[in-house]
């Protein structure tokens, strides 16, 4: 009695799928900004040690899980924590936070999202502000602060274009996995790849090549943030937002792969293509372009005026100042608009698949909901202040650090060592030796409680109490959304024990 579960039409299809899964905001936007903030070369030590030490081991955990929840029809969280403890409450309980928060995020992202499109027609059309022509670097960015200023307040073109970025990605997903999503990866990912690189080659050779001094900079690897947790907190948290790990994102795409399909290699090409276009291309665009037109010193002050000042601000600055710069500055923002198309799809099938596998509502009525859901979160991105940053940190970092450590936990402590290692080297041509699981066993674990735990003495407290009032309404929003899916993974329950009762 189990409904058909749709699949991957090919090898390329799921592998451009899952890449364009990761490959997002996070990486053309999001790292340029932390890096940044956080000082550069200082940022990626802490970066490559957490890539190593959870990203990886993560990313081929949640594509063995994937596939094996996958043969049991399942693929949303909620259910795959349910397969290892008999279906019972409590389980699917805790795996409704998996599903929590790509919805969360994809709240403020799709948000963000309509922006790069927005500012994309604006950049063709001509309408972004014309650059003035000054030495001085605050004066020339001036227009364009005004301009996001203005365009976010939210304008009513803003909120047009919102509603055109929601249309669209409820029409691929209405169209499914393989019609919809694998399609739109197989254009989008090839498309990101060749404006990224052609983006980074503008960037670096700004000014003469003054560009290159801000890869000096991101790849000046030192020391003085091993000693800040916030530094490792933040580091730690965009390896995991990057990979789109720790909630289960990986794999619900990866339920949707044929049974023998080779997954450590599919999790080898997903981490590899996403920190391509992250510590490459990411690397190589907007802190190279800020760098060409600012002293390097006015790095890190311009990056703690906001995450959108690098992306939407300073590029179209750089970009509008070269000649066809509208041409520039329009590649951009379709560059954005593409790798985070690819990627709110991704934080959207999670409770598609929740809605088809577990309440077994059909693809229509669950795509519905999970629409109405989105479009609901995202309202409050576009008019309750403070939102997007308090989204961002909860369900964009800690949520999903502690979420990755239940995953290690149960995948390995609880599933058995043995067990999952039996399942990642079936059907697959690369033969992992059985040391890496346990280095993903013992070692991710330690390290991701050590920074979770020297975190929470340095900066918990202040981060609970302070807060303004809109703060705590993003706070209790997340609180009441996490109630929302409980209830709706005990509702479901008995579906599932119904199910299970038939087939035997
Ligand atoms: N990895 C995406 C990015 O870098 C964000 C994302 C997270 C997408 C989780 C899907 C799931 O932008
Ligand atoms: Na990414």
């Amino acid at each position: 009695n189990m409904a058909k579960r749709e699949k991957w039409q090919s090898r390329i299809g799921l592998i451009l799928a899952t890449a364009g899964n990761a490959v997002g905001l996070g990486n053309i936007l999001r790292f340029p900004s932390k890096a940044a903030l956080y000082g550069g070369g200082a940022f990626m030590l802490p970066y490559f040690i957490a890539f190593l030490l959870m990203g990886l081991p993560l990313m081929i955990i949640e594509w063995v899980i994937g596939r094996y929840a996958g043969k049991h029809g399942h693929g949303s969280m909620t259910g795959i924590l349910g397969l290892f403890f008999n279906h019972s409450s409590w389980a699917r309980i805790l795996g409704s936070i998996g599903v929590a928060i790509p919805v969360l995020i994809c709240m403020y992202y799709i948000y963000i999202e309509s922006w790069t499109l927005g500012f994309a027609f604006m950049s063709l059309f001509k309408q972004m502000p014309v650059p003035i022509k000054t030495a001085n670097p605050q004066e020339a960015v001036k227009p364009y602060v005004e301009f996001f200023r203005t365009y976010t307040n939210p304008s009513m073109i803003a909120y047009i274009f919102l509603l055109i970025t929601i249309a669209i990605n409820w029409f691929i997903l209405q169209k499914g996995v393989a019609k919809g999503i694998e399609i739109t990866a197989k254009i989008g990912m090839p498309a990101i790849i060749i404006f990224g690189i052609l983006l980074g080659i503008i960037s670096l050779s700004a000014r003469d090549w003054a560009g290159l001094e801000g890869l000096k900079f991101i790849y000046n690897l030192n020391f003085s943030g091993i000693k800040d947790p916030t530094v490792w907190i933040e580091a730690s948290g965009q390896i995991f937002f990057t990979l789109s790990l720790g909630m289960g994102a990986i794999a619900v795409y990866a339920s949707y792969v044929k049974p023998k399909e080779d997954v450590v290699k599919a999790g080898f090409w997903t981490a590899g293509i996403n920190e391509f276009v992250e510590v490459i291309i990411g690397a190589s665009i907007a802190i190279p372009a800020a760098f060409a037109m600012f002293s390097a010193v006015a790095i890190p002050e311009l990056a703690k005026e906001g995450t959108f000042r690098l992306g939407f601000m300073t590029m179209p600055a750089v970009l509008m100042n070269l000649p066809l710069g509208w041409i520039a500055s329009f590649i951009w923002f379709l560059l954005l608009f593409l790798a985070a198309l690819t990627s709110s799809l991704a934080l959207i099938q999670p409770i598609i698949a929740l809605f088809e596998d577990e309440m077994k509502w059909e693809h229509t009525k669950a795509v519905s909901v999970s629409m109405i859901l989105v479009i609901t979160g995202a309202h409050f991105s576009a008019f309750m202040p403070n939102f997007i940053d308090e989204l961002d940190f909860w369900a964009g970092c800690v949520m999903l650090l502690i979420f990755g450590l239940i995953e290690i936990i149960v995948f390995i402590w609880i599933f058995g060592i043995n067990n999952f290692y039996n399942e990642l080297i079936q059907n697959t041509s690369i033969k992992l030796p059985r040391a890496f699981v346990y280095v993903i066993a013992f070692i991710s674990p330690v390290f991701l409680s050590f920074i979770l735990y020297f975190w929470v003495i340095k900066d918990f407290g202040n981060l609970i109490t302070a807060g303004e009032s809109t703060k705590i309404i993003a706070r209790l929003f997340i609180l009441a959304f996490l109630a929302f899916l409980s209830f709706i993974a005990v509702k479901s329950r008995k579906i599932i024990l119904r199910d299970l009762r038939y087939t035997k």
